[in-house]
């Protein structure tokens, strides 16, 4: 099989399945990130085009809407017969429909399958996901799938995984601000991180998003398993649903302003738990002050 896009998901997601033996085909934009994979075993293909050429499963995990489409676009070019394209990537139900269409003028089968997780999850094997699109094409990779990560959601024959999507991530990044307000105010107040961390993770509010941030938190670590930039990329994927659908989203506003202020001043490569950075920076109490 073949996956395109090796950043901070694909990766994980190729290592996983050369961990599982399936024999692999790899693509990346920038060619440098291929070859760890190279090294354990990937074939590194030169093109999106020729990837296809070489497999009937093709896995996309990319940035945004425009990557997939360009990507999407050079895989059904010239597609082998029995093509099953499955994409990963968040993006807009929009893009995605359009990505159907060629994808049904070529023949090829196309499930839509973002993720929820992030590459720890990956790695541990836990990763869930969100797919819509013609079951049959699902039972015929659902071994792939599966050696990615156990569950598996069919919620239609359409775009309504890409909507379920964005409806996780609107609770995550609203968590996501949450914990930091709720960590500036119990730090500000005197209280260690770590106990604040302990309590959280511990009471009604402690979701597995809390336990996946705890670790990077304590150790001030805010490393990108998920950018800033993209998480201000899927808000404004939501803004645009609300906006086509009529619905009023206060909170998903104010989630779009607090991002883009993260993103200027500087934490747009960051892990976008950097919300709680940013905001540590802007409150009276100092580092001094701080317990940890
Ligand atoms: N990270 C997470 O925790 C997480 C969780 C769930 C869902 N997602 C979603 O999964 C997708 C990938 O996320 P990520 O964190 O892996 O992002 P990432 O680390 O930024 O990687 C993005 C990938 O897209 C490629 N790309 C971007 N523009 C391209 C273009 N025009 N043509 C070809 N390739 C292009 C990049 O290639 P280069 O290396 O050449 O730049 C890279 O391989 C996103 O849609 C994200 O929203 C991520």
């Amino acid at each position: 099989m073949g996956l395109i896009g090796l950043g901070n998901m694909g990766t994980a997601v190729a290592e996983r399945l050369l961990e599982a033996d399936f024999p692999l085909v790899v693509y990346n934009r920038t060619p440098s990130k291929a070859e760890p994979l190279a090294a354990r075993g990937a074939t590194v293909a030169g093109s999106a085009a020729d990837l296809a050429g070489e497999t009937d499963v093709v896995l996309t995990s990319l940035s945004d809407d425009d990557a997939l489409e360009a990507v999407a676009g050079d895989v059904l070019s010239e597609p082998r017969p029995g093509t099953v394209l499955v994409d990963l990537s968040t993006v807009s139900p929009a893009a995605s429909a359009r990505v159907a269409s060629v994808a049904e003028a070529a023949s090829v089968d196309y499930l839509r399958a973002p993720v929820s997780g992030n590459p720890s999850v990956v790695r541990a094997g836990t990763l869930s996901f969100i797919v819509s699109g013609p079951r049959d094409a699902l039972e015929r990779v659902a071994p792939v799938i599966r050696a990615i990560g156990p569950t598996v959601h069919h919620v239609g024959e359409g775009e309504e995984a890409r909507i379920v999507k964005l409806t996780i991530n609107l609770m995550i990044a609203g968590l996501a601000q949450l914990m930091s307000e709720a960590l500036v105010l119990g730090e500000a107040a005197g209280v260690s991180r770590e106990a604040l961390l302990e309590v959280m993770g511990s009471s009604a509010a402690g979701a597995p998003f809390v336990k996946y941030k705890t670790e990077p938190l304590l150790r001030d670590d805010y490393s990108a398993t998920f950018t800033t930039a993209l998480m201000e990329k899927d808000i404004d994927l939501i803004l645009d649903a609300a906006e086509e659908h009529g619905v009023e989203l206060p909170v998903a506003r104010d989630l779009k302003g607090l991002l883009r202020a993260a993103v200027e001043a500087g934490h747009a490569d960051d892990d976008f738990i950097a919300l709680f950075l940013h905001l540590r920076s802007a409150s009276r109490y100092s580092d001094q002050e701080v317990v940890r």
